[in-house]
């Protein structure tokens, strides 16, 4: 029973097998190999944009930060939310790549940024002449880290808003394929359609072993990434082992099929956390991430069966049995029906 996150489970068998098929013979080093090329097609192809700038990293910290420090200068502020992953869990490594850029956080409901919020936070910034930061890009997580997810409409406001000051935009796109099952549109309506410019293409989260992709619609930004992904030791000399990782990830729609499972496996857990008398939501969960709350005893069942999940407030060992707490549950591509089952059937008791 391992709720604690989607990283927390196996890499997909047919990822595996990939990895193990690219490890024959000898390929050129540094994204030169043979796969990377069949990988930059693919995605072009998948986000219909014939020109886009394609490079892989291994984790999604690098992605994120390194798109970032490509988008923004030293001197500007980010836009993003207060609970985003680049605010919260990165260790500062955007203000570190990007050599100095802050984060303005701009707030509203569900974990997202409202439009209003940040018209109101791009105005309060670049007031203050030379002795301020300057206006830099917006960045919005996809599925944001309360589980919500960004429908286009709400993209769209965001950009557009980012877009009448002429800032570019960036999305994490950790989970991404959840994403895409939970709004059923295209990789290319999620982003550039709706006035993305950079993306975080998560893969690990969702049944890879380590590979994100860096994803800019606009080429002209490829040569300063190349440069600062090198600098900022992110660049893979084994590329090709990435890139089999990628083009496994991307055939027969296995990409979509493991995050179909880990969306029906929440909607399973979500369902009957529903049924569960006394449970209550913090978040309506929309992917693959639920923050819901019961029963310290419940708790306690579930603790000393061994389920793995994170305790999002209170402690295990208080007095009254009947108290809420709250909890952060994630699903990933191989949670069981039969591991949700006996989870709802300790929680219940
Ligand atoms: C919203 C979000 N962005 C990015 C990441 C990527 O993080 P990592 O650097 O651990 O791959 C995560 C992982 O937890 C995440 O939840």
């Amino acid at each position: 029973m391992f709720f604690a996150s989607d990283n927390t489970g196996p890499v997909h068998p047919k990822i595996m097998q990939a990895l193990a098929d690219a490890n024959t013979g000898y390929a050129m080093p540094y994204g030169a190999d043979p796969i990377m090329e069949q990988v930059t097609t693919r995605i072009r192809d998948l986000f219909e944009s014939p020109d886009a700038a394609v490079y892989l990293v291994s984790t999604g910290t690098a992605a994120n930060s390194l798109i970032l420090a490509t988008l923004a200068n030293p001197y500007d502020t980010i836009f993003c939310s207060p609970v985003a992953h680049i605010h919260e869990d990165e260790c500062n490594a955007p203000e570190f790549f990007s050599g100095g850029a802050k984060l303005t956080l701009v707030g509203s409901d569900n974990a997202k940024i409202g439009p209003k919020q940040l018209k109101t936070a791009i105005e309060g910034e670049e007031t203050r002449g030379v002795h301020g930061p300057q206006r830099g890009p917006v960045s919005i997580t996809i599925v944001t880290e309360r589980g919500t997810v960004y429908t286009l409409a709400e993209i769209q406001a965001i950009t557009k808003i980012a877009k009448s000051y002429g800032l570019s935009t960036h999305l994490d796109g950790a989970r991404f394929a959840n994403a895409i099952v939970t709004l059923g549109c295209t990789p290319a309506e999620m982003t550039w359609k709706s006035g993305i410019d950079a993306v975080s293409f998560g893969c690990t989260k969702n049944g890879c072993m380590g590979v994100e992709a860096v994803i800019f619609f606009d080429p002209k930004h490829a040569w300063e990434f190349e440069l600062r992904r090198k600098r900022g030791a992110h660049l893979p000399s084994k590329n090709r082992f990435l890139a089999a990782q990628m083009l496994a990830y991307l055939a027969d729609d296995l990409w979509l099929e493991n995050a179909r499972a880990a969306n029906a496996a929440t909607a399973r857990l979500t369902r009957g956390l529903k049924q569960t008398q006394n449970t209550s939501f913090m978040f309506e969960p929309e992917a693959n991430i639920i923050f819901g709350g019961w029963s310290r005893a419940g708790h306690q069942r579930l603790q000393g069966a061994g389920a793995q999940y994170y305790l999002w407030d209170g402690a295990l060992d208080g007095d009254d049995p009947t108290e809420v707490l709250n909890a952060r549950l994630v699903c990933d591509w191989s949670a069981s029906d039969e591991n949700i089952d006996r989870f709802l059937a300790l929680i219940k008791g």
